[in-house]
């Protein structure tokens, strides 16, 4: 049985206090479901909420990171600073990192290798852009942006891979895609991990969707055979929201 996961994206959202919290309120949900949770604050509140999270069932993972291991690279950090403060898991090539950072699928092909070597888990975003999938494009877009960055790991690695699809369309915008958009494309993207590495390990691959998951859609959208949970943005930073999501599953 593939992981459920509901994993909330922060954004460059919450200071320290106002971190401490909403952690406070996500310690006081229950969840009634069988999903992994996981919250991503800002750098500067991992490791306050990554010790105040130690004895819940929340983890708490990272937003980004370098591949390098350490260096010149003002303002960044490395895998293995996340694990000294015990963060496991990271996001990478979320939308906005592409669009405002300039990331490459080679630079994400590179930090994808840098975590995994860490024996971090990755949470690997990618999407099409409105122009894409109003030109029927969306397809190849996805395709190209997974394989560029992840299909030079071996069949193992995906162990530690869990894949977000979110178009770029329906993040921060109220857009969200359709069920049966969401499902048409998790079934291409598991396909063509199928047609690469073989359907048992296809299958065990957690495909997240994210964009404008919110408590009235989630329920719909996870309902989905090849849908194994969200990636949720705005939603994330209210606990009662956030849980009603997390329970959707
Ligand atoms: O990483 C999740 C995020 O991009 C989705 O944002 O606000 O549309 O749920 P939102």
């Amino acid at each position: 049985m593939r992981k459920q996961i509901v994993a909330g994206n922060w954004k460059m959202n919450n200071d320290l206090s106002q971190t401490e919290s909403l952690i406070e309120a996500l310690k006081a949900k229950e969840k009634t479901s069988n999903a992994e949770v996981m919250v991503a604050p800002t750098f500067t509140n991992l490791y306050q909420a990554n010790q105040a999270l130690k004895e819940s069932n929340i983890e708490v993972i990272a937003q980004n990171m370098h591949f390098a291991e350490n260096g010149a690279y003002t303002g960044e950090i490395s895998a293995s600073m996340l694990k000294s403060i015990g963060v496991e898991t990271v996001i990478l090539g979320h939308s906005e990192r592409r669009a405002y950072f300039n990331e490459t699928d080679e630079q994400l092909a590179k930090k994808v290798d840098a975590a995994l070597a860490n024996n971090m888990r990755v949470i690997f975003c990618f999407g099409e852009e409105l122009a894409d999938r109003k030109s029927g494009n969306h397809e190849a877009v996805v395709e190209s942006q997974i394989k560029n960055a992840l299909f030079h790991l071996k069949a193992e690695a995906f162990k530690n891979v869990v894949l977000a699809y979110e178009p770029v369309w329906a993040i921060g915008t109220g857009e969200t895609a359709s069920p049966e958009q969401a499902q048409d494309m998790h079934a291409f993207i598991r396909k063509t991990l199928a047609d690469t590495y073989g359907n048992e390990v296809a299958d065990e691959v957690t495909i997240l969707y994210g964009g404008s998951v919110k408590p009235n859609n989630a329920q719909e959208i996870f309902s989905k055979a090849d849908v194994d949970g969200g990636l949720i943005g705005g939603a994330s930073l209210n606990a009662d929201d956030f849980f009603a999501i997390v329970n959707a599953i």
